[in-house]
């Protein structure tokens, strides 16, 4: 069974951001690596589920055009929206995955912190809806804290080789530390084949 609505409601009466994700170095460093490995310089729309207060959503409104960032509970989704209150780009708004699940396709989606919640199922049908809402040559970002907690189903080592079999994706970055693990995918393109590497891109090989 996944990790129930009521522990993701409890963390919130008890707190305004209950992980400290906006005062933390370990979690600023690591939003900053999350967005230093993105491989493209600007994303024309990004998905971030699992928003909580906005703190890495504010470091993906520099790199995109538009942001939807989302979160289960309605209080984080309050507290993203005050900080992002200023960048017209971002939009944050209440929705539970994988049922509501927004419309439309993007360039960029992030998963972090969030798949280690789900069950087996659940997040094997929030990665097929990720990938299938990513464009050709989009790119699916993944982090995990790598230690095991009581509300969690997996860490982010066991994770890992999960997103590494989802068919339809080529590895751009495999980060590990001790204390988590970062992810970035590329969709592959119509052809099946992956696109030229950044090197390429920027004619450097
Ligand atoms: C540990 S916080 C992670 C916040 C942020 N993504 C980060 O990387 O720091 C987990 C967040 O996931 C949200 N969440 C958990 N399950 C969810 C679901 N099924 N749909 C949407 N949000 C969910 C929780 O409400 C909580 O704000």
């Amino acid at each position: 069974m996944s990790t129930p609505s009521s522990y993701f409601d409890e963390m919130y009466r008890g707190a305004e951001d209950p992980w400290h994700l906006a005062e933390r170095w370990y979690e600023h460093r690591k939003y900053d690596l999350t967005v230093a490995s993105l491989p493209r310089r600007r994303y024309r729309s990004c998905f971030e589920p699992a928003c909580s207060v906005g703190e890495l959503t504010l470091r993906l409104a520099e790199r995109c055009d538009r942001v939807l960032a989302c979160d289960r509970v309605a209080p984080a989704v309050e507290t993203a929206r005050a900080r992002t209150a200023g960048l017209p780009q971002v939009t944050v708004a209440r929705h539970v995955l994988p049922g509501e699940w927004p419309e439309g396709s993007f360039d960029l989606v992030v998963l972090s912190e969030l798949l280690y919640y789900f069950d087996e199922p659940t997040r094997d049908e929030v990665l097929a809806r990720a990938v299938d809402a990513l464009e050709p040559a989009g790119t699916l970002v993944a982090v995990h804290w790598n230690h095991p907690v009581p509300e969690h189903l997996a860490t982010g080592d066991e994770l890992a080789p999960v997103l590494a079999a989802l068919p339809g994706l080529a590895r751009v970055v495999d980060h590990r530390e001790d204390d988590f693990v970062l992810q970035v995918f590329e969709r592959l393109g119509a052809d099946g084949g992956p696109g030229p590497g950044l090197a390429a891109r920027e004619g450097l090989v």
